[in-house]
């Protein structure tokens, strides 16, 4: 039976607790160990995040152990594999002590606050456990097929994209770390790295790129860029300064040569001269298809091709060359390979 471990069991811990108890059922080999979180009056509380609210007052904690000490976890229970769902302040220190003693690691997105902490994470994944990052959405079926239109050149070349998401200002993390843009990064990487990994993974690095934050109620609440290609010009926008009663929104609009497809409420469509198509896609979420594809890497050595470390680290350069880009009011060119 293969052990694991949740480390940081608030909102995304509780919600991939879901899809790992699911997985369990499942497939029969893998069994929830232990639980880490800083406040032990929360470990069985439900909680509410901008994505809704997550329930887990019928799961039935009674063969799994509570701690405070994420090393103590580690070292006392062993577990063949972790989902670290730490503040991502937390993220480095965590995952390299993991790694380090040949324990598998799944950890959230951002990666890390600084590029190089981003490497020494690699490091450690290239001689202990193996590690992979939780850019959910290049698990949504709606984004796989979006790279598929790309790739294939389904409706020709895109031309023009933007990618947008907006929340209310986050309030529900714990001490309000999240707020802190030394331990989040601020909406500028927290909520906008979403946005810079699918435009990294989709069309790669630009030639250029463009960005300018605003830090009116918290430091860097909001993150818009442009970026520049040969053929290609996409804008982001991301906002966590809404009001409180504003719902979270993500959008995305693609200009193909050929057709516009959008993405709204979580829903695709194509539109063409005639009636806009609405493709069918397997309904199942983004964190069921990354916790399943983590677990088969780890458990079953079936490789994961929709996400590698590398590739992160590259939407993490991006990420950071925007904060550059604004706070200096200069656009970051790159060199081409
Ligand atoms: N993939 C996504 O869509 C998505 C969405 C939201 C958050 N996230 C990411 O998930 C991570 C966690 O975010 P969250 O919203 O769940 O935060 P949260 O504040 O709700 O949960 C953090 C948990 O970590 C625990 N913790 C804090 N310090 C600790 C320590 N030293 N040792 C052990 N436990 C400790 C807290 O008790 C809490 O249970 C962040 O990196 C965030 O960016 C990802």
């Amino acid at each position: 039976m293969y052990k694991y471990a949740i480390i940081g069991f608030g909102g995304l811990g509780k919600l991939q607790l879901g899809n790992l108890l699911e997985l369990e059922a499942e497939r029969g080999d893998m069994k929830l160990c232990a639980l880490c979180g800083a406040d032990p009056n929360s470990f069985k509380s439900n909680v509410k995040i901008n994505i809704g609210n997550i329930d887990i007052s019928n799961v039935d904690f009674s063969e799994c152990a509570f701690y405070q000490d994420y090393r103590e976890l580690i070292d006392k229970e062993k577990p063949d594999f972790i989902i670290s769902t730490l503040p991502t302040y937390l993220h480095e220190e965590v995952a390299i002590y993991a790694l380090e003693r040949g324990v598998h690691v799944f950890s959230e997105k951002p990666m890390a606050l600084t590029l190089e902490s981003c490497d020494r994470m690699i490091e450690a994944g290239k001689k202990g456990g193996k590690l992979m990052i939780g850019h959910a959405l290049r698990f949504d079926p709606i984004y796989i097929k979006i790279k598929e239109y790309i790739d294939n050149e389904t409706f020709g070349k895109p031309y023009r994209a933007e990618f947008s998401r907006y929340s209310a200002t986050p309030t529900w993390t714990w001490n309000n770390w999240i707020l802190d843009p030394e331990k989040s990064g601020g909406a500028a990487i927290d909520l906008h790295v979403h946005d810079v990994d699918l435009v990294n993974w989709l069309f790669g690095t630009p030639d250029c790129l463009r960005s300018v934050s605003t830090s009116k109620k918290t430091k860097r609440e909001s993150m818009f860029t442009q970026y520049f290609y040969e053929d290609l010009f996409v804008t982001t926008s991301a906002d966590w300064s809404m009001c409180a009663s504003f719902p979270f929104e993500a959008r995305t609009i693609i200009n193909f040569e050929h057709a516009t497809v959008t993405v709204l409420d979580g829903k695709l469509i194509v539109h063409r001269d005639g009636e806009p198509i609405v493709p069918i896609l397997s309904g199942v979420s983004c964190y069921m298809n990354e916790m399943r594809s983590f677990v088969e890497w780890v458990i079953d050595g079936k490789p994961c091709e929709l996400i590698s470390v590398e590739s992160v680290r590259e939407s993490m350069e991006l990420a950071f060359s925007e904060i550059e880009s604004a706070e200096k009011d200069l656009p970051i060119y790159y060199e081409e390979d």
